[in-house]
């Protein structure tokens, strides 16, 4: 039986998530991504309905022999991956703001974190700052608008290239010198916030630490090695053509997009 990796966010952020998974493991395995588009965005839903989202995702992924589960979304991690950690028997892995090592690269020790409004106020994340982040000045802002554009495809837009320039100039009017993307959607449009940045300013994700935690994580299963890769898309929204850009955008090799009711 193939080893399998259950992966989910609200939408089409996660995918980013996937690639580096994809490209991280040395293990042939099968991948099944929720995006759960018809309810993005998660950043303004309230606990309770972000539960019941993540716990419906969670059973449909185990459904389809999930070993782990990763849940990778920032807001629903913040919010409610303790609660999915005690109800269900099962690995969960997590994504969270980058604040640690953003900290660390910090020269100015002035950072800057884009994310959205569930993620920046959560508990999860204030105690992040308070760990990691105590010797920085921390300037944080909502992505308002961010998610949305994304989700449409539509990567080059002189709309999103106008959002992105709009958060860029808070961050660099406060002369931060490390700015975390803390959407796995922004990710997807990290060359624009590049392209706005001033110069010296770095860009984080948590990207790669993830997939190396992933590796980590799945390393300790016990249970045999797949054969063959393959990787199984499922959306809750019927618009799977947007889906499909990016996954191209992504230059993910996948077996099948399907529209799914969970
Ligand atoms: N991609 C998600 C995150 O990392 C959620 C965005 C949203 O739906 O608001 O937070």
């Amino acid at each position: 039986m193939a080893r399998t990796i259950g992966i989910f966010d609200s939408g089409v952020g996660g995918l980013t998530i996937l690639s580096s998974i994809v490209n991280e493991m040395s293990d042939s395995v099968e991948y099944h991504y929720v995006a759960d588009s018809l309810h993005a965005p998660y950043g303004s839903k309230s606990i309770e309905e972000l539960l019941e989202r993540s716990r419906r995702i969670t059973e449909f992924l185990i459904s389809k022999g999930s070993e782990l589960i990763v849940v990778a979304c920032n807001t629903a991690t913040t919010q409610v991956i303790s609660s999915l950690r005690a109800e269900f028997n099962i690995p969960f892995v997590g994504i969270e703001p980058a604040v640690k090592p953003a900290a660390q690269l910090s020269v100015s020790k002035r950072i800057g974190v884009i994310a959205t409004a569930n993620t920046l106020k959560s508990g999860l994340f204030k105690q992040t700052l308070e760990v990691y982040a105590s010797g920085c000045k921390t300037f944080t802002r909502i992505g308002e608008g961010l998610v949305e554009a994304i989700e449409t495809g539509e990567l080059v837009s002189i709309e999103l290239n106008d959002l992105v320039r709009d958060h860029v100039t808070y961050f660099n009017s406060n002369e931060i010198d490390v700015l975390v993307l803390g959407c796995t959607h922004y990710s997807f449009v990290s060359q624009l916030f590049e392209k706005y940045l001033d110069q010296g300013t770095s860009l984080v994700t948590s990207n790669e630490a993830v997939a190396r935690r992933v590796q980590s994580v799945f390393g300790t299963l016990d249970s045999q090695s797949g054969l063959v890769r393959s990787i199984h898309i499922y959306s809750t929204s019927e618009k799977l053509l947007s889906l499909k850009k990016l996954i191209a955008a992504e230059n993910l090799q996948v077996d099948q997009v399907l529209q799914v009711q969970i």
